[in-house]
């Protein structure tokens, strides 16, 4: 099943679900930026929770403002019983410090899953398991390769993929070239996150049964564009747009119904 057709029953699945609570759940967003890429995907969140009955509203702020002002608001959210959770779009302006603001949001509303001290996990690493657990991706003992060690992708999802059994490798920009080419000539599944349009091509060598999931996105005057070139010779390769960023977007809203449900049960 591609993405598109896994997150459009994912979908009609919790629209189902919603539409029998008794309380509308809600998410709140704040977005301190003018980042492009964040403004489409907040644009997203919003637009998915609206589709499928979940209350959801963006507090945007302006890109001055304080750490103080911002953690303050974090506060009266971690208790505001009507929101159940909320999350704040990275990146964040340079005078406010990102971890402060992840180790802010109490862990009982933080749907991001960024808290150290969290339940969830991050929704893009999550959501890419989901996935190929539903696409019967085999993962015990295979060879998974991490291209990039972000905290929000690179980092969680070695994580997530060592939990499944894999032999987990990371590589990032301190990998030699030729280091690089061993890794990927030698990996079961892919997870790359570099931000670098088109890096994976065909000058590297494959498994043929690979699995290659790009979560890079970058855009040009053609449009949006992956951190691999399309049609590589692999088993499954995901596309940019219409892929992992669908996930992301659907596991927000999976994160946010697993909080609700915790805590309409206390
Ligand atoms: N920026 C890019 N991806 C994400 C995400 O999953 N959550 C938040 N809060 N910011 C992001």
């Amino acid at each position: 099943m591609t993405i598109k057709e896994y997150v459009a029953s994912r979908k009609e699945e919790i629209k189902a679900y919603v539409s029998g609570l008794k309380r509308k759940p809600h998410l709140t967003i704040i977005q301190v930026n003018e980042d492009e890429a964040s403004n489409a995907y907040v644009k997203g969140k919003l637009k998915d929770a609206n589709e499928l009955g979940i209350e959801a509203e963006l507090i945007k702020l302006p890109i001055e403002t304080k750490e103080e002002e911002i953690l303050s608001l974090i506060d009266s959210l971690n208790h505001d019983d009507k929101v159940d959770g909320f999350i704040v779009q990275m990146p964040l302006p340079k005078q406010i410090n990102e971890d402060k603001v992840k180790e802010a949001i109490s862990p009982k509303k933080d749907v991001d899953g960024f808290h150290p001290l969290s339940s969830l996990n991050p929704c893009t690493p999550q959501g890419i398991i989901d996935y190929l657990k539903h696409e019967g991706v085999n993962f015990v003992g295979k060879n998974a390769l991490v291209m990039g060690r972000s905290n929000i992708v690179g980092k969680p999802m070695a994580k997530l993929l060592l939990k499944e059994h894999c032999n987990v490798t990371v590589v990032h920009s301190r990998t030699s070239k030729e280091d690089m080419h061993f890794y990927v000539a030698h990996a079961d599944i892919i997870v790359i996150a570099i931000g670098k349009q088109g890096y994976l091509d065909n000058s590297y060598e494959y498994k043929k049964d690979a699995i290659i999931v790009d979560v890079g996105i970058s855009r040009d005057e053609n449009g949006l564009h992956g951190d691999a070139i399309k049609d590589l010779p692999v088993k499954l390769q995901t596309p940019v747009p219409g892929g992992v960023g669908l996930l992301t977007r659907i596991t927000l809203l999976e994160n946010l119904l697993k909080i609700y449900n915790s805590n309409s049960k206390i």
